[in-house]
C-alpha cells in the first residue's frame, strides 16, 4: 500500500506538494470517486487513480515511442529550445523520464523516452552494438564507392575510426537517399560519415532501434506508450 500523495508525485509526474494540492481541490478520483485525503493509502496495483481526469499509470516503470520532430532538442531540459520531454502529452508525463539516447535538434524519427535507467544502459552500451537505423536525404547520388567505405568502415579526420556500417540507396529515391545502418553511436556520427565521402545530409530520420521500428502510424510529434515486454522482446531479444 502507498500513500496516495507519494503515489502521485512518483508516478503522476507532478511534485508531493502540487499532489497535495490536487488531491484538496478535488482533482483526483480513486477508483472513481474523488478522494481529498492526502495520506490516504492505496494499492496501485489495483486501485485506479486519475488526476484531473487523467489515468495515472502505476506500472513501475514507462517506456515512450516519441516520432521526435525537428526543433526539439533531446535533453531533459534547455534554456533556449523545447526538449522531447516538453512536448509529451500529460498522460504519459512521469517523474523521472528522460530520453535514451539521443537525436539532433534536425533530426526526426524514432526516440525511446524511459524512467528505466537500466534499460537505457543495456541500450545505450557500446559492447551490445544495437543496430540503429536511419533514412539519409542528401545533396548528392549515393555511389558504390561511399557503400564500400561505409562497408569497410569510416575513419573520420581526427583519426576516429567508424565500425562497419550498411549503406543501401533507397527505392525511388533517384540515389539521393539511403538506409544507413550503424551499431554504435557517436557524436552527429551519420551525418559526419557522410561528409567524409563527400556528401552532406539534408534530412536525417531515425526509423529503427535493433527490431524496435518507428510505427508508421505515429505522426511526427506524437507519442505512444510501449510495453515492457514490447521493449524486452522487441529490442534485446529477451525470451520470458
Ligand atoms: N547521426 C547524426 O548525425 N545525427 C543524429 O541525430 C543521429 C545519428
Amino acid at each position: 500500500m502507498e500513500r496516495l500523495d507519494k503515489f502521485l508525485s512518483t508516478r503522476g509526474g507532478i511534485s508531493r506538494k502540487e499532489a497535495q494540492k490536487s488531491i484538496k481541490k478535488g482533482e483526483v478520483t480513486v477508483n472513481g470517486a474523488v478522494c481529498r485525503v492526502t495520506d490516504c493509502k492505496i494499492d496501485p496495483e489495483a486501485d485506479a487513480v486519475t488526476l484531473r481526469g487523467q489515468a495515472v499509470c502505476a506500472d513501475e516503470h514507462v517506456y515512450i515511442m516519441l516520432n521526435k520532430p525537428a526543433g526539439v532538442v533531446s535533453a531533459t531540459e534547455d534554456r533556449s529550445d523545447k526538449t522531447v520531454l516538453d512536448i509529451l502529452p500529460d498522460s504519459l508525463r512521469r517523474k523521472g523520464l528522460f530520453p535514451a539516447g539521443r537525436l539532433d535538434k534536425d533530426t526526426e524519427g524514432l526516440l525511446l523516452i524511459t524512467d528505466d535507467g537500466d534499460l537505457a544502459h543495456r541500450m545505450l552500451s557500446p559492447k551490445k552494438h544495437v543496430p540503429k537505423r536511419y533514412i539519409a536525404q542528401l545533396d548528392g547520388v549515393i555511389t558504390e564507392e561511399m557503400i564500400r567505405a561505409f562497408e569497410a568502415g569510416i575513419v573520420f579526420a581526427d583519426g576516429t575510426a567508424c565500425l562497419p556500417a550498411q549503406l543501401a540507396v533507397q527505392e525511388g529515391s533517384g540515389g539521393k537517399s539511403g538506409v544507413v545502418t550503424i551499431c554504435e553511436g557517436k557524436y552527429h556520427q551519420v551525418k559526419k560519415m557522410f561528409a567524409v565521402v563527400g556528401r552532406k545530409v539534408v534530412h536525417l530520420q531515425r526509423i529503427s532501434i535493433g527490431n524496435l521500428y518507428l510505427d508508421s502510424n505515429l505522426p511526427i510529434g506524437y507519442a505512444k506508450k510501449l510495453t515492457k515486454l514490447d521493449i524486452d522482446t522487441i529490442l534485446l531479444g529477451k525470451i520470458y
